[in-house]
């Protein structure tokens, strides 16, 4: 395909006073895995409502694999797949029905539909629990089964809210695997996230969402080559973590200090960093350094540089929220 998958123009939705997306502006090359990184409330969810054809935009124009809105959405639809953050599955119906149900909504034959569910079981390894109600699914069972749902009639473009937010460990990295997999099989997806480590493990391009407006987009090359020149050490300072971040703000007023949840402190500075005269900060604060490291660049450096957004907030506030 030679057009963008995906072309977006000064796209803004308004719910009452609350802009939920400022004039959002991008596009989506066929085949690329394409990444909405953002907080709570960045207007994520709502994006993908305008793409998908669950929301109207207030202003601004949409078209998704060379059809415009609205007059092309129901023949744009029959091409896309959506996984929503909350499943839409049938909780008493058992995972072959379920996705037997899907594909009778797009009016495939039965046995083609049969034939496709068992095979989509089989590729997210439901084979096993196909005839148990969804109800009885585990949330990453149930995350999986809504994405095959949403691939029950081979579309080509996929979208996914969220897609491994809430789950297990070993779930999120199944469904990471597949969304490679499926991208290899040539599917462009666009997907949403407020795991960084997951957009810079996935995604080819990413867009950072914050407050209804695209802050960046670009290359993941391109915006990891901005971490390049700068350095991050991390620091075992053991329960003196934020003491340690106090005293390398006060001493060393260039370096960026960043606290991190398991205890471990980094630092960040634009240029090249001596190690030295941290370490002696340290000693003569009788701060004990337990492990001291050099870390590579990341995209968390940038998406942090950029949006003034740590890390570890935007996950508190996420796993805050209840879901
Ligand atoms: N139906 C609605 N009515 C009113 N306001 C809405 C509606 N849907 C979204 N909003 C508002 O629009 C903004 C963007 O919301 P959205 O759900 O798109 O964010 P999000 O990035 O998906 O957040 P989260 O990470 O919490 O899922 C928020 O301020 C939200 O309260
Ligand atoms: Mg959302």
């Amino acid at each position: 395909m030679e057009t963008p998958a995906l072309k977006v123009s000064d796209l803004t939705k308004r719910y009452g006073d609350v802009t939920a997306l400022d004039g959002a502006t991008f596009s989506v090359e066929a085949g690329e895995i394409f990444g909405f990184l953002g907080p709570n409330g960045a207007g994520k969810t709502t994006t993908i409502n305008v793409l998908t054809g669950l929301a109207r935009p207030t202003s601004g124009s949409v078209r998704v694999l060379g059809y415009t809105y609205p007059a092309g959405l129901t023949s744009a639809q029959a091409r896309i797949g959506v996984v929503p953050d909350e499943s839409n599955l049938y909780p008493e119906m058992d995972g072959f029905d379920n996705l037997c149900f899907c594909a009778a909504l797009y009016g495939i034959s039965r046995d083609t539909r049969e034939r496709r569910a068992r095979d989509l079981l089989e590729r997210f390894e439901l084979a096993d629990v196909g005839s148990r109600p969804f109800a009885a699914y585990s949330r990453g069972m149930k995350r999986k089964l809504t994405i095959a749902a949403a691939l029950i009639h081979d579309p080509d473009i996929l979208f996914l809210d969220e897609p491994t937010t809430g789950i297990d460990v070993a779930s999120a990295r199944g469904i990471r695997r597949l969304l490679g997999d499926l991208r290899n099989d040539g599917v462009t997806i666009f997907l949403t996230t407020h795991y960084i480590e997951e957009a810079e493990r996935l995604c080819g391009r990413i867009a950072f969402i914050v407050g209804g407006s695209i802050v960046r987009i670009d290359a993941k090359e391109d915006l990891l080559s901005e971490a390049d020149g700068s350095s991050t050490l991390s620091f075992s300072l053991d329960g003196d973590a934020r003491r340690g971040a106090d005293l390398i703000s006060s001493s060393f007023p260039d370096l960026l200090t960043r606290l991190h949840a398991d205890g471990t402190l980094t630092v960040i500075s634009p240029g090249e960093m001596d190690l030295m005269p941290i370490l002696r900060a340290f000693d003569g604060a009788g701060i004990p350094v337990y492990e001291a490291r050099l870390v590579r660049p990341s995209l968390e450096d940038v998406f942090v540089r950029i949006t003034g957004i740590e890390a570890e907030e935007m996950k508190r506030h996420k796993e805050g929220s209840g879901r």
